[in-house]
């Protein structure tokens, strides 16, 4: 199958597309490569895709129209698997009109692209935990109803979300959003806590632990996360009878931890010991994720089997040999 990735270049896309790259469907990725954080890591990640027979690249900005023009196989197109964005919440306070671009102008973008294709593709698209804010329920369910976004990239996923479920209704066309709790991993993102006390770490300068540690996160190891979005990929999806083919699911791990235990557990995956900076919240910030998954379990067999000491290990093992080149 032809399955068309933006934000191949970034932590999750470049993943996703290698799984399915071994389960031999073709490729077309876009990305802009921007320098939301070094170009460098997206460039090496794309490196690991870019000389396969079947994955193609498409340097572009999804919130341009002429971006999509450029591609000749558009009409071969099965699946579109939307990851592009601009991630991080923090950085949404002080920049909030690059959320503006690609999370809202293009998604809706992506939504015009997508419905105007002959092959009436199943588009999957990234939303966040972040659009449960802090007044929901633990465990956070799809069901819940939500409005209170505290920072402006959970009020574009939550807006995303809106926009999709229209052009279900409108279109008729097959969504499934994923609102994805914490990754890590591997490859992955630099602007992330995991990433920020690795570095701290080894450097031997103090990491900063917001809330005096009391916070606690849902972390999904990406090969999860992979698995989940290549199951969604490949089933036949299951919508509601009788209402528009859009359905969101949690994609976590089902296991929150307190932040004082992921330290103590990376310390142990870098053999390091952590000095720490106790700072109170920051504007923006939850002060719990935690992912029910019964419905992604339910309707696609998803089932997170990576604990955190593990994964936290690979990513370690990684980013040593990584920062050592
Ligand atoms: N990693 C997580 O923990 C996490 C959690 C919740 C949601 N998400 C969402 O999952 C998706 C993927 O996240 P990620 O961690 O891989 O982030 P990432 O930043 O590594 O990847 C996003 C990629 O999209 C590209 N991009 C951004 N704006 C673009 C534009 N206008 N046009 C073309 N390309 C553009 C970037 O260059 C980047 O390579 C994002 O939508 C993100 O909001 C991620």
């Amino acid at each position: 199958m032809l399955i068309l990735v933006t934000g191949v270049a970034g932590f999750i896309g470049s993943h996703v597309a290698q799984a399915l790259l071994r389960q031999n469907h073709e490729i077309i990725g876009i990305d802009n490569l921007n320098a939301y954080y070094d170009p460098k890591l997206k460039l090496d990640r794309l490196e690991g895709l870019g000389n396969q027979p079947n994955f193609e690249f498409i340097e572009g900005d999804i919130a341009e129209p002429k971006t999509f023009e450029r591609l000749a196989r558009k009409n071969e197109i099965g699946v579109i698997i939307h990851l592009a964005a601009q991630a991080g919440v923090r950085y949404s306070i002080t920049n909030p009109f690059e959320y503006a671009h690609s999370n809202l102008i293009g998604h809706l973008t992506v939504l015009e692209f997508a419905r105007n294709l002959k092959t009436k593709p199943l588009l999957i698209y990234a939303s966040s935990s972040s659009v449960y804010g802090n007044n929901s329920v633990a465990p956070f369910s799809e069901a819940a109803a939500l409005n209170q976004p505290v920072s402006l990239y959970a009020a574009t996923k939550l807006a995303d979300e809106m926009m999709s479920y229209c052009y279900a209704h409108l279109y008729g066309l097959r969504q499934i959003g994923l609102r994805f709790f914490t990754v890590y991993g591997p490859w992955g993102r630099p602007d992330m806590a995991y990433w920020d006390f690795s570095e701290a770490i080894l450097e031997g300068r103090p990491i900063q632990v917001f809330n005096h540690g009391d916070m606690k996160r849902d972390f999904t190891y990406i090969d999860d996360i992979v698995e989940g979005i290549v199951r969604i990929a490949t089933q036949e999806p299951v919508f509601p009878i009788g209402e528009p083919p859009h359905k969101v699911y949690n994609i976590g791990n089902n296991q929150p931890v307190k932040l004082l235990e992921f330290i103590a557990t990376l310390e142990n995956a870098l053999g390091k010991k952590a000095e720490m900076e106790y700072l109170p919240m920051q504007a923006g910030d939850v002060y719990e994720t935690s992912a029910d998954i019964t419905a992604l379990q339910r309707d696609y067999g998803f089932a997170p089997n990576t604990p955190l000491a593990k994964g936290l290990q690979k990513f370690a093992d990684w980013y040593l040999a990584w920062r050592s080149k």
